[in-house]
């Protein structure tokens, strides 16, 4: 493939861990999400090209209640782009299903659902374990996985959730992973063509592989979880600078190829010109 040939068929923004309060509240007393996802939506809106959809990964409030889902609509209201949600271990299902009516799969409990960017299957999988922070998918929802990835075997898929199903390094938030991350990984060699996995929950830029696929953890437009490889060290976080991912899918053999890029949040100089010196 030449550089020409290389033109993206999909765009999908990846966003993360919102972590929005009710209006006025600073998350653990310090951090305005709310004016962190202000400036990400405006971000994502002044993006070119227009992302095909975006995909938030779970966390969209910080406490579960109808205040912060109704403060998190208010924020989202001015995105120019279509988006898609799953929960995180601190939404609440009934919650967010009342705030965000959406084409799920199942009628009540998980929030699962399917869409397409272009020529590519996005499907977003609810990891949430009720009551607890680690992630786990019952049985309904691996069916439903084996299920809708079996429905093609032309085109690729991107699967989302929100506890990644791999080990960071980061101990206390290792604990909090996807637990029968080996039944995901069976149901994705079977089915060769969901071909990146991207999780949240982490809020830090994550690369790896999972069962044959790219597999990412996308950073988030507030804080981050601080780089702790010691696990003695108590759980902390730092103010970073903010960040989304963009997957961007290209055709070719073999259900062709992802990149991911980070893309920073804000008003940085440039764009110049590469100019030969003179
Ligand atoms: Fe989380």
């Amino acid at each position: 493939m030449t550089a020409q040939d290389f033109k993206p068929r999909a765009l999908i923004a990846q966003i993360s861990d919102l972590h929005v309060k009710p209006e006025g509240v600073l998350a653990y007393q310090r951090v305005d999400t709310a004016a962190a996802l202000v400036r990400c939506v405006k971000e994502l809106n002044r993006f070119t090209p227009r992302p095909d959809l975006v995909v938030i990964s779970g966390d969209l409030v910080d406490s579960p209640s109808k205040e912060a889902y109704d403060h998190l609509i208010r924020l989202l209201t001015p995105l120019e782009l279509p988006f898609a949600a799953i929960p995180g271990n601190h939404d609440h299902r009934d919650l967010m299903r009342a705030a965000l009516p959406d084409r799920y799969a199942f009628t009540a409990g998980a929030l699962h659902s399917v869409r397409e960017a272009g020529d590519v299957d996005v499907v977003l999988i609810d990891s949430v374990t009720p009551g607890k922070d680690y992630g786990t998918l019952d049985r309904d929802s691996l069916a439903w996985l084996d299920k809708i990835l079996g429905a093609s075997a032309t085109r690729p898929a991107l699967l989302f959730l929100h506890h990644p199903p791999f080990a960071t390094g980061i101990a206390h938030m290792d604990v909090q992973n996807l637990r029968n991350a080996g039944a995901l990984a069976a149901i994705l060699r079977r089915h060769r063509r969901a071909r990146l996995v991207a999780a949240g929950h982490v809020h830090r830029a994550v690369l790896t592989t999972f069962a044959g696929a790219a597999a990412t953890i996308c950073p988030a437009p507030n804080h981050a979880v601080a780089l702790d490889l010691d696990a003695r060290l108590p759980p902390t976080f730092m103010i970073e600078p903010p960040a989304f991912h963009l997957h961007v899918w290209c055709p070719g053999e073999d259900f062709g190829s992802v990149v991911t890029h980070s893309v920073p949040i804000g008003d940085f100089d440039g764009p110049h010109r590469f100019l030969n010196n003179q």
